[in-house]
């Protein structure tokens, strides 16, 4: 049976949502599609780094960090990130440390050196693909290995998989919709009259904001998405910067009765489009009604709407965030990944 070797950079709430799935579909996978896996290392700033090549017991890993305890007896110490990357036998290095939209570190030097050290890369992390796709992408071709990083749009809900894979051939003129879970159900919850901090503590507590709300709420993460996007599928060189942006943080309770008075809701709305030759994108809240597909998209679903030239209009609605649901996506473009060794 095939075995691919899986090296874990990160063991948040991402990192534990994807081991969880290993663990659980072990079988399946076997089964289903004919592989195996083995994770030979795990490097995380809180949990421990430890490398073992008999493989991580992972459902013990899992164990000890949800009993708040390190995960250092399953393997040998003194492996951290880059040595893990460097000189371990993944196939595969999972990128899942936090997204840092400024900098993108620590997860493009991660990518990077993975990639140059002729290792897949499977990644939900932002921060590297909206600031560095381009040139970890040549890096990727150039040594023959895949960068794959469906999760970072639309958590697993295949968005990017679907306008690279089956979409291949047409030629998008617009890209619309909800990318943010955090904001869509805080705003949902509040229709119904739960207070925006009542909204925002459960949306933390359920694993969908990022660790520090603001990229949630002021729209930073929904700009990421819509440069991953502009950038992918329009062939643009868009920074974040570039961006029109307005969070959410300025609607009150009253923006929200009104609109609902006039039968309509608040969506925080992410566009890119071409206009006169130049890739545009902005990410504001839209006061829109029910003659609107996305108004009926309430709570942590997301949705785009992918205008194309020859096919019209594809929608695609799924979760937009959860540690499951974003592990997923790694799931995904690892099984990608197999079928292609
Ligand atoms: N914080 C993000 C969201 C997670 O709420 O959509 C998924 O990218």
């Amino acid at each position: 049976m095939k075995e691919v070797k899986i090296g874990l950079i990160g063991f948040g709430t991402v990192g534990r949502g994807f081991a969880e799935i290993l663990v659980n579909k072990k079988a399946y996978f076997e089964e289903k599609y004919g592989f195996t896996y083995r994770v030979v290392g795990i490097a995380d700033l809180v949990w421990g780094s430890i490398h073992n090549p008999d493989g991580i017991d992972l459902k013990k890993a899992l164990q000890l960090v949800d009993n708040g305890q390190k995960i250092e007896e399953l393997g040998e110490t003194g492996w951290d990130s880059l040595r893990l990357i460097h000189e371990s036998e993944a196939d595969v290095i999972a990128e899942v440390t936090p997204t840092n939209l400024q900098t993108g570190e620590p997860g493009i030097t991660h990518i990077r050196e993975a990639l140059r050290s002729k290792k897949h890369v499977i990644t939900t992390n932002k921060g590297p693909i909206a600031l560095a796709y381009n040139e970890l992408k040549a890096i990727a071709d150039d040594m023959g290995v895949q960068l794959r990083f469906e999760g970072t749009v639309l958590a697993g809900t295949p968005a990017l998989n679907l306008a690279m894979g089956p979409l291949a051939g047409v030629h998008f003129e617009e890209v619309r919709g909800i990318v943010n879970g955090t904001t869509n159900f805080i705003l949902t919850n509040m229709e119904t009259g739960k207070t925006y901090d009542e909204a925002l503590k459960e949306a933390q507590r359920l694993g969908y904001a990022e660790a520090k709300p603001d990229a949630d709420v002021e729209g930073w993460d929904a700009v990421a998405k819509a440069v991953i996007m502009a950038n992918l599928l329009f062939d643009g060189h868009l920074k974040p910067s570039d961006v029109e942006r307005v969070g959410i943080t300025g609607l009150t309770i009253e923006d929200i009765e009104k609109a609902k008075a006039e039968g309509k809701k608040w969506k925080l709305i992410a566009r890119v489009w071409r206009e006169n030759g130049t890739v545009k994108a902005k990410v504001t809240p839209e006061m829109i009604g029910p003659e609107d597909f996305l108004y009926y998209v309430n709570g942590v679903t997301n949705a785009l709407v992918f205008k194309t030239d020859h096919l019209g209009e594809v929608t695609i609605v799924g979760p937009g965030a959860g540690r499951i649901q974003t592990g997923h996506a790694l799931v995904a473009d690892l099984i990608e990944i197999v079928k292609s060794m």
